[in-house]
């Protein structure tokens, strides 16, 4: 069984004010029995050296270095004191037209400034209702998940892109479904499939958390509106704690 994975998404949000509430999480889950990321706005990651728990960039570049005004590699995130960062979320995929091609270069930019991917994928709400989620699903793993990926340098999160930030979710049967599929795409590639951790993203919260981390190859929640406060995102821990 892989060790479970709290993770906090913060998106655009976030100001040195608001540091505050990764004190208060991690005054309250020091002991905890899993695995916490926050990734925070990139401004904030140095100033998250010293915390207990792990921290990650939300986006890198595929580039090492260059002339790519505003961007961040994955070895300035590991330099400003990051070991995750998430490649692929559906706002990268539909703000600044991601593919698969360019989210599994950003994925190996990452394993190789030696940090963790949490590589998101994800059906629309289109694609889910003309049944085509296993297909995209497949599709998205092939060519965003890159060869070299191991249970170390790799998180992958099912985010249906109709459940972020909507407070809709899927059924736990729809969540088992594609989640059960994923290990199973993963067993035909890599040796070590099993200790992959299976995030789930898409409007988790305190009050839903305990039945989603019952289903199985649920090994944590990516957690977008509910980790920007210590007391919406303490529960999702504690639930994750006690699955
Ligand atoms: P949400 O976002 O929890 O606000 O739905 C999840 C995500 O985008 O990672």
């Amino acid at each position: 069984m892989p060790r479970k994975l709290a993770a906090g998404n913060w998106k655009m949000n976030g100001l040195r004010a608001n540091l505050t509430e990764i004190h208060t999480l991690a005054e309250r889950h020091a002991e905890a029995s899993v695995d916490i990321l926050i990734c925070p706005p990139t401004t904030l990651i140095h100033a998250c050296n010293g915390v207990l728990f792990d921290i990650g960039g939300q986006d890198c570049h595929t580039e090492t270095g260059g002339a790519h005004t505003g961007d961040i590699s994955a070895q300035m995130l590991a330099d400003a004191g990051a070991n995750y960062v998430i490649t692929g979320h559906s706002e990268r995929r539909a703000d600044h037209g991601e593919t698969d091609v360019i989210v599994a270069a950003k994925s190996t930019a990452a394993h190789e400034a030696g940090l963790t991917a949490v590589i998101c994928i994800g059906e629309t709400l289109d694609e889910r209702e003309s049944g085509a989620t296993l297909e995209v699903i497949d599709t998205q793993l092939a060519g965003s998940i890159p060869d070299q990926t191991t249970a170390q340098n790799t998180v992958i999160a099912y985010e249906p892109v109709w459940a972020i930030g909507t407070g809709k979710v899927p059924t736990l049967d729809q969540i088992g479904e594609v989640h059960s599929h994923i290990r199973a795409r993963l067993s035909e590639r890599f040796a070590d499939s099993a200790d992959i951790r299976l995030l789930y993203g898409g409007s988790v919260k305190g009050s839903n958390a305990a039945d989603i981390f019952a289903v199985a190859n649920v090994d944590g929640a990516l957690v977008g509106g509910a980790s920007l406060k210590a007391d919406d995102f303490s529960p999702i821990i504690t639930a994750l704690e006690n699955s």
